[in-house]
């Protein structure tokens, strides 16, 4: 059994607010769960490779620019490339998060983009957590992936973030949380 509290790292890009205020709900749905928990919540250009080590929990959320991460998201991941050398992540569970604009009917490239962060995490040998569809809020915020909030609306205009996708990236947080207190039980 873990006797020290479990550390989550929630590391995230956000221009506009959106993706940051989905890592805070993340953040609200993990301390529900287990107010036990030791939360790091902080953007990705503040967060260095030695956090990702310390990190028994590693999330990651981005906007979707151009089809794709964030550079910032992008230049940690690379950052921490020799983490891989040193297997320093392997094992430890990984989750990713989105907002896109979602213009038209394709998404905007939100799938690309998360299935990116998953094989990141992969690339580590880290044990990558989805989002089932059963769980709560899924049908408003969520993905296969992870949850997603489409923050544009049908014009290509930014509307921001309804409370229905803030809750199921709460719900998020809360399976991530239990997934990896059920990976670490002896
Ligand atoms: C440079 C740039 C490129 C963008 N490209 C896309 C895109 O390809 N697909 C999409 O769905 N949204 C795109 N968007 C919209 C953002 O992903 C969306 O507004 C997001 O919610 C912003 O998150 P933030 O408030 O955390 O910065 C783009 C926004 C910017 C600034």
């Amino acid at each position: 059994m873990q006797t020290k509290p479990m550390q989550v790292l929630i590391a995230y890009h956000s221009d506009y607010g959106n993706t940051e205020r989905m890592a805070k709900a993340i953040a609200a749905g993990i301390r529900a769960t287990n107010p036990d928990v030791s939360i790091q919540l902080q953007k990705a250009d503040e967060t260095s490779p030695d956090d990702l080590v310390a990190a028994d929990t590693i999330l990651f959320g981005t906007p979707v620019h151009m089809g794709s991460m964030a550079w910032q998201m992008k230049k940690l991941i690379d950052d921490c490339a020799k983490l891989w050398m040193e297997n320093a992540l392997e094992g430890k569970v990984g989750g990713a998060f989105a907002t896109g604009g979602g213009f038209g009917s394709a998404g905007g490239g939100v799938e690309l983009t998360l299935a990116s962060l998953h094989s990141n995490f992969l690339e580590h040998g880290m044990v990558v957590v989805g989002f089932p569809k059963t769980a709560l809020g899924y049908a408003d915020g969520g993905l296969q992936w992870g949850p997603y909030a489409r923050t544009g609306n049908h014009e290509g205009m930014p509307a921001g973030i309804t409370d229905a996708q803030l809750a199921a990236a709460r719900s998020y947080g809360a399976h991530v949380i239990e997934v990896a207190e059920r990976l670490s039980a002896d």
